[in-house]
């Protein structure tokens, strides 16, 4: 038993000595480890017969013990020993100016949204949500759009190959208007409402992406005619464009959901070799250019949606975020928007102070 007791002051002694956690770690192996002089005493408990393992099991266990906590208790003193030279050693001076970080800036796409939200409120209007894989029926059918409407065609769709639970062909949305009939079921009438978001269509090139932004505008109430929509718009783009001369053409033309239908342009003039929005398109060196589609809501998208017609009546429209971004920041190629490019970015970007309202101009950080 010697043995025992002298393995076990050698042991100790040595782990007061040990001067780092490397040589510390080489004695735990030593004792303690699966080949370790302890654990090897352990192993001989097997082979006692019960009346000496009684006796040697607690006083193997013990030296077990002792050891195991003299290593722990040296490991924490080399550790408060290294936080005592740090915070003697280390100093962190607050008087520094901060280092010059990487910063992220706010894409147009989303300073766009965040002013058109503005200045809709300003009008009464709240933003309405959509999902982005939507139904075949909320995206056309309810839309006016029968399986063989020939409109489908036009809107090269992302389908995809199952169907949901209920067998309606599953889609990503190619407009936001979807959200128009999500908005009516829903909240049912009267409506004021914007729906930002992203689209999909199968479709590449300078002017278009394979995903791109929306709004959609929808007011469904008594009474409502064009003049209200044609108001409605010319007061949006005044104050998005940030000019009273703002001009609207109102021409005829179709959209399944919309009766009459109006695609509304905007008049612009050359400022030395650049369009500039603003003015009457038929006056000489201006022009016009088409800016959105609208129209008021067709009679039977509000009966699909469950709403009397003879009741209520409604505009809506859809125009493209990222075609209004560049109109009014003055960026050339769509497909700039979505490369990430960090160059770009802190060009085009938006410090996030730039907060958009009416009061300061809804572009003021421009
Ligand atoms: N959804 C149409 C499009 O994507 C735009 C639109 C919206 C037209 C609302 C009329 C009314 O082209």
């Amino acid at each position: 038993m010697t043995d025992l007791a002298q393995l076990q002051s050698d042991a100790l002694a040595r782990i007061e000595a040990a001067d780092d956690a490397e040589a510390l770690e080489a004695l735990r192996i030593e004792f303690l480890g699966k080949q370790g002089s302890i654990s090897a005493l352990m192993k001989t408990l097997g082979k006692m017969t019960p009346e000496e393992r009684q006796e040697q099991a607690p006083k193997i266990q013990g030296a077990r013990t002792a050891v195991a906590d003299a290593i722990t208790a040296r490991k924490e003193a080399f550790e408060a020993a290294e936080l005592e030279r740090k915070l003697a050693e280390e100093r962190l001076d607050l008087t520094l100016p901060a280092p010059q970080s990487p910063k992220g800036s706010v894409h147009p796409v989303s300073q766009v949204m965040d002013e058109l939200a503005e200045i809709f409120a300003d009008l009464g209007f709240s933003v309405a949500t959509g999902p982005e894989i939507e139904d075949d029926w909320h995206n056309f059918t309810a839309l006016n759009m029968a399986e063989t409407h020939p409109a489908r065609a036009m809107h090269d769709t992302f389908y995809f190959p199952d169907q949901d639970a209920d067998g309606n062909r599953m889609l990503l949305r190619t407009h936001t208007s979807p959200v128009q009939i999500r908005s009516m079921v829903k909240e049912g009438a009267p409506i004021r409402i914007i729906a930002p978001g992203r689209v999909y269509r199968s479709d590449s090139d300078a002017t278009h992406t394979p995903m791109f932004h929306q709004i959609e505008g929808l007011v469904i109430d008594r009474d409502i005619n064009l003049g209200h929509l044609k108001w409605t718009l010319e007061t949006f783009l005044k104050a998005f464009f940030e000019r009273d001369d703002i001009v609207l053409r109102l021409r005829p033309s179709y959209f399944p959901f919309t009766e009459p239908s109006v695609e509304v342009d905007v008049g612009w003039q050359d400022v030395k070799g650049r369009r500039v929005l603003g003015g009457d398109g038929d006056a000489p060196g201006h022009g016009w250019m088409e800016l959105l589609g609208s129209g008021m809501v067709n009679r039977r998208v509000i009966e699909f949606a469950g709403l009397d017609p003879d009741e209520w009546q409604g505009f809506a429209f859809g125009v493209g975020v990222d075609r209004l971004a560049m109109l009014k920041y003055g960026m050339d190629d769509l497909r700039a928007f979505f490369d990430g490019d960090q160059r770009w970015l802190d060009h085009y970007g938006f410090s996030p102070f730039d907060q958009p309202t009416l009061s300061a101009g809804v572009g003021a950080g421009a």
